[in-house]
């Protein structure tokens, strides 16, 4: 019998079918729809006045011109926030972070790097997040937070002229929002190539497909 562990419960294995809960996996595609449609306009709203040499390519951006991409932006952003406070409202009160973030230890994160770097790292239970992943998990969760905190500073800078200041400013608030962007578009890349890289027997066996 597989040694897998594949639901956060230990439940039997006929009904461990997913991975994740459900409420999981519908708040984490909705977050990647609103994510996307985050960046996008985000990148078209970066064009028209960039904080460094360079520019997005407007193939890969949303809104058409800046007007648009703010409006995109200020749309998506409802969905953004309303999910992710639904997301971290059951995260804590299901104690579904506590359970699959905690603990994060220095001695934890630089064993598993060091397992992962010298391809020792374990992957026999999969619904158990490694050390390495607790912390990028929990850093991009609190990257999320800062992201939307620094937006809501530009967005509303007169009202929240408290929040401004927290961040020393509307300027520098901007620097802050575009390397939180730079972050979630790193950490979605490496989380999609991984999934991706995945051996699809494995997937098979932890999702029944
Ligand atoms: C509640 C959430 C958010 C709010 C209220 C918000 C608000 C804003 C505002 C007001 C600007 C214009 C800043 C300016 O240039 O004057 C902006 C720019 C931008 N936003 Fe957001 N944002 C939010 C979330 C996000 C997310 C989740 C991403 C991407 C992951 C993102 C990416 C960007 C980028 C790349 C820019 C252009 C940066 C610049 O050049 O200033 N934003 N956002």
């Amino acid at each position: 019998m597989s040694t897998l562990a594949v639901s956060e419960e230990h439940v039997p294995a006929t009904t461990a079918k997913v991975v994740q809960p459900a409420w999981v996996r519908a708040l984490h595609w909705t977050n990647a729809v609103a994510m996307v449609l985050m960046i996008t306009s985000g990148w078209q709203i970066y064009n028209a006045s960039p904080l460094f040499g360079f520019s997005f390519p407007p193939q890969i951006t949303l809104g058409g011109w800046l007007g648009g991409a703010l409006l995109w932006h200020f749309a998506a952003m409802w969905l953004l926030m309303v999910n992710g406070l639904i997301y971290l409202a059951l995260g804590f009160a299901t104690g579904r972070f506590r359970k699959k973030l905690l603990p994060i230890t220095p001695g934890g994160v630089i064993a598993d790097t060091r397992a992962a770097l010298t391809f020792k790292l374990s992957h026999d239970d999969l619904s158990k997040y490694n050390s390495v992943q607790k912390l990028l998990y929990a850093g991009i969760i609190v990257v999320g937070i800062v992201i939307v905190l620094s937006g809501l500073s530009m967005w509303k800078p007169v009202q929240l002229y408290w929040l401004s200041m927290l961040f020393g400013g509307y300027d520098i608030a901007r620097y802050v929002h575009f390397i939180c962007m730079a972050a979630i578009v790193g950490f979605m890349v490496v989380h999609v190539a991984l999934a991706l890289l995945v051996p699809k027997s494995l997937r098979a066996m932890i999702i029944g497909r």
